[in-house]
């Protein structure tokens, strides 16, 4: 995880507090809720899955560190009878093989361990009390050590058993306590979304945040309308039952009390190795089981032993999650937003309903141009399929247009630039399209960036923030404004977050730049198709900017690695008189403007000489000649003219040696510089 992106995280989670204790307002004091349950349950659900994921990100305002979510306030609290732990993951055979490595590290050598297989059910955990065999409570997680009293709500839940046994005359146990996980079976969810958007054009997201809005509902009609399911997987409490040695005979006992057990899917291992297979080869088929389950969980049978493994935090060191990372998601395309770039192309932007994709919360995804969104038909509104391939950004794939409502809008490139305003425009054979306005301020913060960054003239402490911020204030209207900003420490010093040392520092690291190299800063000024590497093309044959400037497309077109294409965008960049301006502050400022003349090893025998090359020389290739020339400050042009002071030719030069001769230009062979150098005869 880089800066950039816990940065955004840690932007995000910021975003998303603000957001759930705005909605909590409207809901408890206002009494006039703004969203529904379930995009509020999504919301907090993304901000705890942050959360739990960077526990740094928890700050100490977060709605999650309250007992139990807000909107939930209504319901009485539930102490469980032991903590509802978590549990930790594992994605890999290796993972699960290190699981065992730390668990048997801490059992004496030499015993068998069984373990028990069981679906990951991605539900919502439940724990239900029974007294003399009747369901007298029930309650959610909560934090894990409270949880909200969901009695009435449960008892809309068809398959959990109201009286235990269900069946047959065993006596029931004077007390029992039972986790398992209540969901709503893809077919049910399919069927209630259908019906639900039919009726009143809401969509619900997916089973389980459906399930969730369910079960905490204030109103058990709402609950009984969505019909959930139960799958039980732990005794948490009992009092006089049967002796129980391990989670499979807790298992078979739960299921001959009439609770519905995973028993079709469930296995026990003695062989580990067994073990691995089973969990990589069920994930294939993972999908075609009728409730949604995101992997398995892996438990240490034996509860003697589980008791002594204990737990570490919040997860028992009995038992483990294997989760399959989804590669793929569905969710909603909120909009699209267009964002732009350094040289003004404009870029869409899915805006995504929160999803949980290959181990991270996803809210947004590329959508490359509007070619790409026209082709596929992707229209606002849409459910799309989004992926999402090792740590690259997510990309949307295609949408779902069976899942329309009709609600949904095609999209198109707005003609006005989202930022500033200005016009729009796609040139011939391009896919872009830009903002016209050089001065657009989104475009401005880009190349600032850009300008700054370690691929151009590497200033530290400067960065996305800052350059947000400082155009923004308008401290900096163009790059070169850069430069001015120590004229404004007192400005800077006024800013928040700007101590005095770190005002310190950044003016010095932006004085520090002006040592850069000018191949960096011809990088930085963000030219259309010039990089770090066309630049040095360039600068190494130009030398300086000024030659840069006065040269023409033609010219440049010469130097090998430069095409038409380039040598036309550098030669109107240099044309526009506000980069002639820029330019020239920049040059006042102090900013290297040239290479240096030679390098300080070779003698500049042949400084203040430019060399032209053409033809084939006897032992030196063009690049040898020209590197030697310049390594003892000469300088070497692409075409012969009046500023030419030699030409370098060999076999078979052609219009160049013509035009030399012309101008009376002295013609030197490879010989000849050599013992202009000094050098032995080849
Ligand atoms: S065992 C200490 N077994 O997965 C044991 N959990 O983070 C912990 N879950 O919140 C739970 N199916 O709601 C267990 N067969 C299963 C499960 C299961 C789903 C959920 C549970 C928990 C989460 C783990």
């Amino acid at each position: 995880m880089t800066a950039v992106d816990l940065a955004a995280l840690r932007q995000r989670a910021a975003s998303l507090r603000q957001l759930i204790q705005y909605h909590a307002h409207r809901y408890h004091v206002l009494d006039a809720p703004e969203i529904s349950d379930e995009a509020y349950d999504s919301l907090f659900q993304e901000l705890l899955e942050l959360e739990r994921a960077h526990p740094d990100l928890i700050a100490p305002d977060s709605p999650t560190l309250r007992a139990g979510a807000p909107p939930a306030a209504g319901f009485a609290r539930v102490e469980h009878p032991a903590p509802m732990l978590s549990l930790g993951n594992a994605v890999t055979p290796d993972d699960l093989y290190a699981w065992r490595e730390r668990l048997l590290r801490l059992l004496p050598g030499d015993i068998a361990i069984l373990y028990t297989v069981e679906p990951k059910i991605d539900g919502l955990t439940v724990v239900l009390h029974y007294e003399e065999g009747l369901f007298t409570l029930g309650a959610t997680r909560g934090d894990g050590s409270v949880g909200e009293e969901i009695t009435a709500n449960l008892r809309t839940v068809r398959s959990l058993p109201l009286r235990v046994p269900v069946a047959g005359d065993e006596a029931p146990p004077r007390r029992l306590v039972v986790r398992g996980e209540a969901y709503m079976s893809k077919a049910e969810f399919a069927r209630f979304q259908a019906a639900q958007e039919a009726e009143s054009g809401r969509r619900y997201v997916n089973p389980r945040n459906t399930a969730a809005g369910a079960l905490r509902n204030l109103d058990p009609a709402v609950t009984a309308a969505r019909p959930l399911d139960l799958w039980a997987y732990q005794i948490v409490a009992l009092e006089a039952g049967p002796d129980l040695a391990g989670q499979w005979p807790a298992l078979a006992y739960l299921a001959r009390l009439g609770f519905p057990v995973t028993q079709a899917e469930n296995r026990r291992f003695d062989d580990f190795d067994a073990l691995v297979a089973y969990c990589v080869q069920w994930g294939e088929r993972r999908h075609e089981l009728p409730y949604e389950v995101d992997g398995l969980v892996i438990k240490v049978d034996d509860f003697a032993l589980q008791e002594r493994l204990g737990y570490v935090g919040k997860d028992p060191r009995w038992a483990v999650a294997y989760k399959y990372p989804s590669a793929e998601a569905a969710t909603r395309l909120l909009a699209i937003q267009v964002e732009v770039g350094r040289t003004g192309v404009l870029t869409p932007r899915a805006v995504l309903e929160p999803v949980y994709l290959g181990g991270v919360t996803v809210s947004s995804a590329t959508l490359h141009n509007a070619d790409y969104i026209a082709e596929r038909d992707i229209r606002v509104g849409d459910t799309v399929v989004i992926k999402r391939a090792g740590e690259v950004i997510p990309q949307v794939l295609r949408a779902l247009p069976e899942l329309r409502s009709g609600a949904e809008t095609p999209w198109q490139m707005p003609d006005r630039c989202p930022v500033c305003g200005g016009p729009v425009a796609r040139y011939a054979g391009e896919v872009a399209y830009y903002c016209e306005n050089m001065a657009c301020p989104a475009q401005l913060v880009r190349r600032i960036e850009f300008f700054v960054s370690r691929a151009a003239m590497d200033i530290a402490g400067f960065g996305s923030k800052q350059a947000e911020l400082f155009v923004a204030k308008g401290f900096i209207h163009e790059i070169a404004d850069i430069y001015d900003l120590p004229d404004r420490r007192e400005a800077l010093l006024a800013l928040e977050g700007f101590a005095a040392k770190k005002v310190e520092n950044l003016l010095q690291a932006i004085a520090a730049s002006k040592q850069q190299p000018a191949t960096r800063l011809l990088t930085g000024l963000g030219i259309h198709f010039v990089g770090a590497a066309v630049a040095e093309l360039l600068l190494e044959h130009f030398r300086s900017f000024a030659a840069l400037a006065a040269a023409s497309a033609e010219e440049m077109a010469e130097i090998e690695g430069i095409g038409p294409r380039i040598a036309a965008s550098v030669t109107a960049w240099f044309a526009q008189p506000a980069n002639q301006r820029t330019l020239a502050r920049l040059a006042a400022a102090g900013l290297p403007m040239r290479l240096p003349e030679a390098t300080p090893e070779a003698p500049a025998t042949l400084a203040g000489r430019t060399f032209v090359i053409t033809g084939t020389l006897p032992t030196w290739s063009r690049d040898r000649a020209t590197a030697i020339i310049k390594e003892h400050g000469g300088k070497v042009a692409a075409a012969v003219s009046g500023a030419t002071d030699y030409l370098l030719a060999g076999e078979k030069a052609g219009s160049k040696l013509e035009k030399a001769q012309k101008l009376g230009i002295p013609i030197l062979s490879e010989e000849d510089v050599r013992a202009l150098l000094g050098w032995p005869a080849a």
